[in-house]
């Protein structure tokens, strides 16, 4: 019927009015630094799908690049207080996420989970194309990959952005874990991860591990690749002075009586934190204390602080109860505390062992709290069964691994037994070297060379 003319008219007639429209009314594009700044000025929009106050690395990049004199627009959820350098930061802007839906437990999640990805598909790229200036880079935290890779990716190629995806892990793996590997959208957001992650110009990982794998099926990643660790943040710092551990201890022990015990080394003070959830096995600790206490030789008296809030903690307080009352832990006391932050950091310092029970759904990314422990010099016992252990924690020098309950025990009953002592004091002063390595050093080598902020 139609002759190719005709095809051709038609296509104009359509395509026309589109591309008028969208030159018109389309989002502005990148074109160096805005008039009046210097030439040099670096644009940079962070975009985390999460909590700004809960986003610690996401904050250090800010506050990095806004050191440097960079501007930075910090686009998340406000939902806890965000770290005070950023408010009073005149080169840093926060602007808050609308609040994503909530899901009604009566409907499915299989259907609910598509509604959610909608609603944030708009209010992000409403934001990123109209809400805020073109800017040179976005920087994009993953996960939460959906839809956020796929929207950076596409504001980038309409605003002549740069895309920097900052890998902390993946969300299919997490998905993974809660749903089951079997489920389709697992299938689907392993698909859609490996797709818009080959989006990134430049690619920043938690772990040489992880740089490792993005470069191999599914993610197949071809552009440049960075290893950026974690750091310490400045408040986690060693104390070193008696008197201020005695000051520390009495404020943040609840038990008050404890605290001479602690302070001349009769009893000693593990500390560990937790969220809660079933990725996190607690019962592992729960165990490993009370084979310590069954097991044999004099032992010394424990203190357990073990801080966090999730879904599991009542679950535990009760077990922690009945083992107590039924006396399986003579001389280990466990409590659970919820500290304020600078609480946390102090109580890390004065501590003779910390112990983390992070596992990995990735096998790739790295637990913070151990990086936050060394920062407070505090040496750790650490789960072990993951790719990327070994990039944090050295066995012997800093820390110790392990991989079941009566390893832990062991290394418990080895470390706070006096016969231990010797070698608990190379791990912490192995914990204080690998903890004085701060943020500053590894940014400012690595993303401000690329961000053209450092020469
Ligand atoms: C903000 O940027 C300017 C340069 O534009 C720089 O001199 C200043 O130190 C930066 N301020 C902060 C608090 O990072």
């Amino acid at each position: 019927m139609y002759t190719l003319p005709a095809y051709i008219f038609l296509a104009v007639a359509f395509l026309l009015p589109l591309w008028v429209f969208y030159t018109r009314y389309g989002p502005s594009e990148y074109k160096g630094a805005p008039a009046g700044e210097s030439q040099t000025g670096v644009s940079v929009h962070i975009l985390v799908l999460g909590d700004i106050g809960r986003s610690p690395r996401m904050t250090y990049h800010a506050l990095s690049i806004a050191k440097h004199g960079g501007k930075v627009h910090l686009i998340g959820y406000l939902e806890s207080t965000p770290h005070p350098d950023l408010l009073n930061n005149p080169n840093i802007t926060i602007t808050a996420l609308p609040p994503p839906p909530r899901w009604p437990q009566s409907v499915p999640f299989i259907l609910f989970a598509p509604w959610k990805v909608i609603h944030q598909f708009y209010s992000l790229t409403k934001l990123l194309s109209y809400g805020l200036p073109p800017a040179q880079w976005i920087l994009v935290q993953n996960p939460p990959a959906i839809p956020t890779l796929a929207v950076a990716g596409f504001i980038c190629y309409l605003r002549e952005s740069t895309l920097m995806i900052d890998w902390h892990n993946y969300g299919w793996t997490i998905l993974a874990g809660t749903k089951g590997s079997r489920h389709p959208l697992v299938y689907v957001s392993r698909l859609y991860e490996s797709l818009f992650g080959r989006l990134g110009f430049v690619h920043v990982t938690v772990s040489a591990a992880m740089a490792r794998q993005l470069r191999k099926p599914p993610y197949s990643i071809k552009s440049a690749m960075i290893a950026l660790h974690d750091r310490p943040a400045a408040i986690f710092q060693p104390v070193t002075s008696q008197k201020e551990r005695k000051e520390i201890l009495t404020r943040v022990i609840p038990e008050k009586n404890l605290v001479p015990r602690l302070l001349d080394g009769s009893m000693r003070l593990v500390v560990s934190s937790t969220s809660w959830t079933p990725d996190e096995d607690f019962s592992i600790l729960l165990e490993a204390l009370t084979r310590y206490a069954a097991g044999p030789g004099e032992k010394s008296p424990v203190l357990a602080v073990i801080t966090g809030k999730g879904p599991q903690k009542g679950m535990y307080e009760k077990k922690i109860l009945e083992l107590t009352k039924a006396g399986r832990m003579p001389n280990v006391r466990v409590t659970t505390a919820f500290l304020p932050f600078p609480d946390y950091a102090k109580l890390l310092a004065c501590a003779d062992l910390g112990v983390c029970l992070h596992t990995s759904s990735s096998g790739v990314d790295l637990p913070m709290k151990v990086v936050d422990m060394f920062g407070a010099g505090l040496p750790v016992a650490a789960y072990s069964g993951y790719e990327s252990f070994k990039e944090l924690v050295k066995e012997g020098e800093n820390g110790r691994g392990f991989g079941t309950a009566e390893e832990l025990a062991d290394i418990l009953g080895h470390l706070l037994s006096p016969s231990g002592q010797a070698e608990l004091g190379t791990l912490k002063m192995g914990a204080v070297k690998e903890g004085s390595r701060r943020w500053d050093e590894e940014w400012d080598s690595k993303i401000g060379m690329i961000m053209g902020l450092v020469t």
